[in-house]
């Protein structure tokens, strides 16, 4: 399968980075049409938009993941929108109607990633109560479990600890299967993507933190008779030199917001970290780490278009099948990726596929 690329919506203010680095990047929903609209003209598969409700590391405006990628379906026509979605806050029936809905404006392009929460400020905010980090698994496999029912069964009866259905119907089904990503990288994270998920998600890590959970989770799913595929995420910085791309991520760092970065370190002790082995997301990130609030500095897909693509075969060689992408300029470098980036990789794969294997 060759290489696939995705790239964060940036339907939150501030950008991909807790940084006052002067950015252009926008999160209107005029900035994010044409966002996309760039993106698959540059040959990216999919688009990731993130749900997050209240100010967060310096997010300051949100617009809501679902209804946006409704939107954006009806102004792209290659494009595969994927929403995100916090058990908890949402009850699975009607985001399986919502993503469904989606599937028929778009024509199949729907796809859904189930996060399990480190925000307990939200949850706060809005009055819900705030489950243990391993609860919130049992109740997200429970949500994934009905979506897949009722978009696949003539009727869905379920009974689980924390939803129950009953003989519920969904019509219409959905075009194309909407396939099921998740965030969340703990022990809980991989044992449910090795039962129900179809794509598991990695925040930015090095070559060797990649690999360990790739395997882990293949020997899960092995064990359930499944097999799923692998995201990581990666803050893009691709420029002539090297040194001018070490420039730019050492602007980023110098312009970090500390009371927001700390703000940040302090809420995402939720994740991984609160979980019972104490590992997981963001559990030994630096301060340098969490200025891309998903660790996308670690990946290392910073350096010339040469580098970024030698980086990106690594990568794949190890098991990844998708590329996240983050940016600092959207507007420029959404277009330069696919132009400059993209074609390499795919010279590179097909080199790499004419070796015989031994
Ligand atoms: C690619 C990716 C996307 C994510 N998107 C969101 C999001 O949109 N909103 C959110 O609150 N959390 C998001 N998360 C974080 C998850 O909700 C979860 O809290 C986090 O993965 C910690 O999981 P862990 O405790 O299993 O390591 C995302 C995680 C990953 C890897």
């Amino acid at each position: 399968m060759s290489l696939k690329f995705a790239y964060w919506v940036p339907n939150v203010s501030g950008g991909l980075v807790i940084s006052k680095i002067p950015q252009k990047t926008g999160w209107s929903f005029e900035d994010n049409a044409a966002y996309a609209k760039l993106a698959e003209e540059a040959g990216f598969e999919f688009a990731l938009l993130q749900t997050r409700f209240i100010a967060s590391y310096g997010a300051e405006n949100q617009l809501e993941a679902i209804s946006l990628a409704s939107a954006l379906a009806a102004v792209t026509t290659k494009l595969k929108l994927i929403a995100a979605v916090l058990p908890g806050l949402w009850h699975p029936g009607t985001i399986a109607k919502a993503i469904t809905t989606i599937d028929q404006i778009s024509g199949g392009r729907a796809a859904v990633n189930i996060v399990s929460g480190w925000f307990k400020g939200e949850f706060y905010g809005f009055g819900e109560p705030w489950l243990d980090h391993n609860e919130r698994y049992r109740r997200s496999e429970e949500f994934i479990r009905v979506l897949k029912e009722l978009w696949n069964q003539e009727a869905t009866t379920f009974r689980g600890d924390f939803y129950r259905i009953n003989e519920a119907p969904h019509k219409p089904k959905p075009l194309v299967q909407p396939p099921v990503f998740q965030g969340g990288n703990s022990a809980a994270a991989r044992a449910m993507a090795a039962r129900v998920s179809d794509w598991y998600f990695m925040n930015g890590n090095t070559l060797e933190g990649f690999r360990a959970q790739i395997e882990e989770v293949k020997a899960l799913a092995a064990v359930e008779g499944r097999s799923l595929s692998f995201g990581v995420n990666a803050f893009v910085i691709v420029r002539d030199t090297e040194e001018e791309a070490r420039q730019v991520l050492r602007e980023i760092i110098s312009h970090a917001d500390p009371e927001a970065v700390e703000g940040f370190r302090s809420q995402v002790q939720f994740a991984g970290k609160a979980s019972p082995e104490r590992e997981g997301m963001w559990a030994d990130s630096n301060f340098e780490d969490l200025v891309q609030y998903n660790d996308g500095f670690k990946t290392g897909l910073i350096g010339t278009p040469e580098q970024v693509a030698d980086r990106i075969i690594e990568l794949k060689k190890i098991g990844v099948d998708l590329i996240l992408t983050g940016f600092l300029h959207y507007d420029e470098e959404i277009k330069a990726f696919g132009d400059k980036v993209i074609p390499l990789v795919r010279e590179k794969e097909a080199l790499l596929n004419a070796v015989p294997a031994n």
